[in-house]
């Protein structure tokens, strides 16, 4: 299995340019069941997440081909409506061509995904949002299994604003009959990218990006071509990186609008973030002081940055306190950064309170999720000493080419297979 090494100390500068976001194309690669044709998606990273779901399409009779970021799906070619245990346990944002599949063949099977290492992760909201449409549903040997004769357009109000549920919903009812209102539906700039795509294959969504998104349904979706918004996740983990290791960065290709939660943040802690048309520059030469961090929807600070944050907090200057409210199980970076001599306190399950220490020193740590991995490299990056990441794929799911954008900046980080 693959492990990264990392000899800390380094200060980054440089360049590095933002790949397309993962939890945008994901959707995107899934609303092509809807079409009936060839949709074209450009600026598509390269992960494993994202080989996930053309594989989980192609097994249900979907062409793929890519190349250069570019990856056309043919989807006239579906002839199978269930998305297997298999497919789905590797990745849970496959439940995302559980509106699709229903809204086109009026049939859906999907593994019900299980809890995962960040929480139990329901997917009730979903189910719910369907069955209004008219869909009934059941569960049985482990499997979602959605019926509907015809979609009907309702009103749909989601208890939380969940972010897969709020495009799930947002799918299936391009579709329906009718006119569907959601309501206290996620923000994320993700949903408005979806949204966007969506409206050029030729479905009719408004409101989105705000709390209540409105879906005329129509026939059906045409052939069209989307470019992928670039991953606001990756530019703020490189632009803690910078901060983190005193260094000054330009990540360039990211979009500052939709950084606001962690832009705010990271000058708050000291370092100067400049927005510029290419995107932000991002120095922390003048030392860094503690914050509080509340992870909270979009537009509030997002819990995909939690973990980096922490490590930033680790050796900065004071106490903060990082209270993660979206998932119930995201401190699993803890343990592996007290083992590299973090000074941090978890109590009530998700408060954690950050003492700076002056350095961190290197260790084997074990990544367990995507983001929290994420943070042991930054952890690693400052560190004294070596630093060794055990079980990197989790890293792969969702960073494009990390470790040769590093290298790239000045980190003395390396793969060893
Ligand atoms: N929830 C329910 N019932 C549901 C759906 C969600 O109780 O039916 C709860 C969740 O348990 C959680 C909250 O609602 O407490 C919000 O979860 P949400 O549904 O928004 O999360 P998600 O759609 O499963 C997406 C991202 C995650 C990101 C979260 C929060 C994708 C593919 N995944 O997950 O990304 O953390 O939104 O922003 O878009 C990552 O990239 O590392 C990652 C985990």
């Amino acid at each position: 299995m693959d492990k990264i090494e990392i000899n800390g100390g380094n200060r980054l500068a440089g360049e590095v340019r933002i790949s397309g976001a993962k939890n945008a194309a994901l959707p995107l690669l899934a609303s092509s069941i809807l079409v009936n044709g060839v949709t074209e998606f450009t600026n598509v990273p390269d992960l494993m997440d994202i080989r996930s779901i053309k594989l989980l399409l192609e097994d249900l009779g979907a062409t793929c081909e890519d190349g250069d970021g570019r990856v056309r799906i043919d989807g006239s070619g579906i002839n199978k409506v269930e998305a297997a245990y298999d497919l789905v346990r590797k990745m849970r944002a496959s439940i995302l061509v559980l509106g699709p599949l229903l809204a086109r063949f009026g049939h859906a099977r999907v593994s019900l995904p299980g809890g995962c290492a960040i929480g139990a992760r329901p997917v009730d909201m979903h189910l719910k949002g369907l069955e209004a449409l008219g869909a009934t549903i059941e569960i049985e040997h482990g499997y979602i299994d959605a019926r509907v004769d015809r979609l009907i357009g309702n009103e749909v109000y989601f208890d939380l604003p969940t972010v897969t549920g709020t495009e799930n919903l947002m799918m299936t009812a391009t579709l329906a009959t009718g006119t569907t209102v959601l309501r206290n539906c996620a923000r994320e700039p993700e949903i408005l990218a979806l949204a966007d795509a969506l409206n050029r294959m030729g479905a009719d969504v408004k409101g989105a990006g705000t709390a209540v998104i409105t879906i005329n349904g129509v026939e059906a979706l045409k052939p069209a071509t989307v470019e992928v918004i670039p991953d606001r996740i990756e530019a703020g983990t490189f632009m803690v990186a910078a901060a983190a290791t005193g260094g000054d960065v330009q990540v360039l290709g990211c979009d500052p609008e939709n950084m606001g939660g962690i832009i705010n943040k990271l000058r708050q802690t000291g370092a100067s973030v400049e927005i510029f048309d290419q995107g932000v520059r991002v120095k922390g030469d003048r030392g860094i002081v503690s914050t509080d961090i509340k992870t909270l929807p979009y537009p509030g600070f997002p819990t995909d940055m939690q973990a980096q944050f922490m490590v930033l907090m680790t050796i900065a200057q004071g106490n903060s306190v990082i209270h993660e409210t979206i998932f119930e199980n995201r401190f699993m970076h803890v343990n592996e950064l007290q083992r590299m001599g973090a000074d941090i306190t978890v109590s009530g399950g998700n408060y954690a309170r950050v003492r700076g220490v002056a350095n961190l020193s290197g260790a084997e740590v074990m990544a367990s999720d995507l983001r929290a991995s994420a943070s042991l490299v930054i952890a690693g990056l400052v560190a004294r000493g070596v630093t060794t990441i055990h079980r990197v794929y989790h890293i792969d799911r969702g960073y494009e080419a990390l470790e040769k954008k590093f290298s790239a900046l000045g980190a003395d980080i390396k793969r060893i297979r």
